[in-house]
């Protein structure tokens, strides 16, 4: 049997080659790793099991019938990442640059469905010329059968595709179904189609980074939610995130062990400006409320008028979404209300409390807003919020205005504890605006308007430029002083631990998308 055994061990170390060494060496020369390099940095030492090594392509056209490689082209297996299961996939360049055949794909189907049966994330490792052009139809079949998995496992376990090296064409719709996606900044890029087709079509002159690098989709199209400045730093990203969230649907994400101590933070009440229009960085209000250095922000650099990202308050792990008035005075537009919906989807997928801090002047106005469609894009925010049952607390710390109140987790549409600081001003708009509508008169006849105006200001403000109106009617469940709030959330999260909301029973909602 001797001779069995050492076939068996020159198989295996066949297939751990790849493509070979010259392209390994290729690939290492473009500053990047190897599938299996990858997969050795993702995963816990020695834990990684590899399924289907030895799988092989079908195709005998255009010479590939002799030409195969052990594993054709994508690395597939699970393994845990800090003792947790996961299940990963890594296309391998090296093998016809990554490029997607029907066996490919049935090795990524097959983790895909073993993850759903027993409930464990989805770890999609992308470097991919795309779909393996010598198998034509076949291989966009492959992709389908992703994308159907992708879309059913959608809710149901956590999956994540990191871009580190092309994703172009049909190859970009998996990962766009996914919960997340982490690009390595200069030597990845996804696009639909590619500078070539888009100088045909549109006359356009663009470089693959322009059109669809790291820092394109981190700040301008908003497709990818971490932008990595090298692969190591992006695989770290990717087992923080899973350090947040729980393996699937049906559980909630690990908790630190936690012991309550000093909970005031008097730096928080020196935060708001004595002026209301003057703006401060609401990341320093999470700092200060979240366990220490547990922030991590998703979308950093899209839509920085609002903050979205995981923390943890007591060693449990949390979703906030914070309006960010340092930058456009934290206003909702359409980026903005698109960016929160989608982390709030996430987070009531996986049961992951949702911590709302507010200071929102309203929506943006403007044609460029309306012709966009804040209409719908703002009410995905709002439905949202409105079919979340995880726990939801909101702290108002300063401006709640408009209709903007309503949408940013109010009392009304289902949140579990609201709560204001003094500083808060809940109204229908700005006390000047709000003046100069209902006053309006009455200032255009006065002998001095302006003084007029000013007194109108001052007396709308002492009515509703405060939070008691509101607490008045139980819209906000206390107020409280800013050093109390992490005090005040470590409580009514515990408080609301074993919350249990049902939606109405339906097929599906018909979120406005
Ligand atoms: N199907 C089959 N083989 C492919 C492939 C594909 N889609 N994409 C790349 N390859 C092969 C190349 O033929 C090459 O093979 P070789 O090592 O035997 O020479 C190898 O993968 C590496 O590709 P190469 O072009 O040398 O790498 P690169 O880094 O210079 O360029 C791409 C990478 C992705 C930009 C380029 O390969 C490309 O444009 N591929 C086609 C993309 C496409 O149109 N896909 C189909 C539509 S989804």
């Amino acid at each position: 049997n001797q001779e069995k055994f050492e076939i068996l061990e020159r198989k295996n170390a066949e297939a751990l080659l790849g493509g070979g060494e010259k392209r390994i060496e290729a690939q290492h020369k473009k500053g990047k790793l190897t599938a299996r390099e990858r997969i050795a940095l993702l995963m816990d030492e020695g834990s990684f099991e590899e399924i289907g090594k030895f799988v092989m392509h079908r195709c005998k056209d255009f010479g590939l019938d002799k030409e195969y490689y052990l594993g054709d082209g994508v690395v597939t297996g699970y393994g845990t990442v800090n003792g947790r299961l996961v299940y990963v996939f890594a296309q391998d360049f090296t093998v016809f640059g990554g490029a997607l055949s029907e066996t490919f794909a049935e090795k990524i189907c097959k983790i895909m469905d073993l993850a759903m049966k027993s409930g464990a994330p989805v770890i999609g490792l992308n470097d991919s010329g795309g779909a393996r052009i010598q198998e034509g139809v076949m291989s966009l079949a492959g992709y389908a059968d992703i994308f159907y998995r992708n879309t059913l496992a959608s809710g149901v376990i956590p999956q994540i595709s990191a871009i580190m090296g092309p994703c172009a064409g049909g190859a970009v719709y998996s990962p766009a179904i996914t919960d997340f996606i982490m690009m390595v900044e200069n030597t990845s890029y996804m696009f639909v189609t590619g500078p070539n087709v888009v100088k045909t079509v549109t006359h356009e002159v663009v470089t693959s980074e322009e059109l669809g690098g790291a820092s394109t989709h981190s700040t301008k199209s908003g497709v990818t939610h971490f932008s990595c400045s090298n692969e190591v730093s992006c695989i770290n990203d990717i087992k923080r995130l899973l350090s947040y969230i729980p393996q699937n649907c049906e559980e909630t994400a690990p908790a630190l062990a936690y012991e309550s101590t000093d909970e005031i933070r008097k730096e928080l009440d020196k935060i708001i400006p004595e002026n209301p229009n003057q703006p401060y960085d609401m990341k320093e209000v999470i700092d200060h409320i979240v366990d220490s250095d547990s922030f991590f922000e998703v979308h950093k650099n899209y839509a920085e008028n609002i903050v979205v990202g995981f923390a943890r308050i007591g060693g449990r792990s949390i979703g906030i979404v914070a309006n960010q008035p340092a930058v456009m005075a934290g206003v909702l537009d359409i980026q903005a209300s698109m960016k929160a919906a989608r982390f709030v989807r996430f987070c009531d997928c996986f049961n992951i409390p949702l911590l709302v801090l507010e200071d929102v002047p309203g929506f943006m106005p403007g044609t460029n807003q309306e012709w966009g469609g804040i209409i719908n894009h703002g009410a995905k925010l709002l439905y949202a919020f409105c079919e979340a049952t995880v726990p939801r607390i909101t702290v108002i710390t300063r401006k709640a205005y408009g209709g903007a109140y309503d949408v940013m987790n109010s009392k009304h549409i289902g949140a579990d504890m609201n709560f204001a600081w003094p500083t808060a001003e809940i109204a229908v708009m700005g006390a000047k605006g709000a003046a100069e509508i209902i006053f309006k008169k009455e200032i255009a006849v006065a002998e001095n308007p302006e003084e007029k105006l000013q007194e109108k200001v001052d007396e709308y403000t002492e009515k509703f430029a405060n939070p008691y109106r509101a607490a008045h009617r139980g819209y906000i469940d206390e107020v409280i002083l800013p050093s109390d709030t992490r005090q005040k959330l470590i409580r009514s999260f515990k408080m609301l631990e074993n919350k249990v909301a049902n939606l109405p029973r339906k097929k599906h909602g018909n979120i406005p998308l």
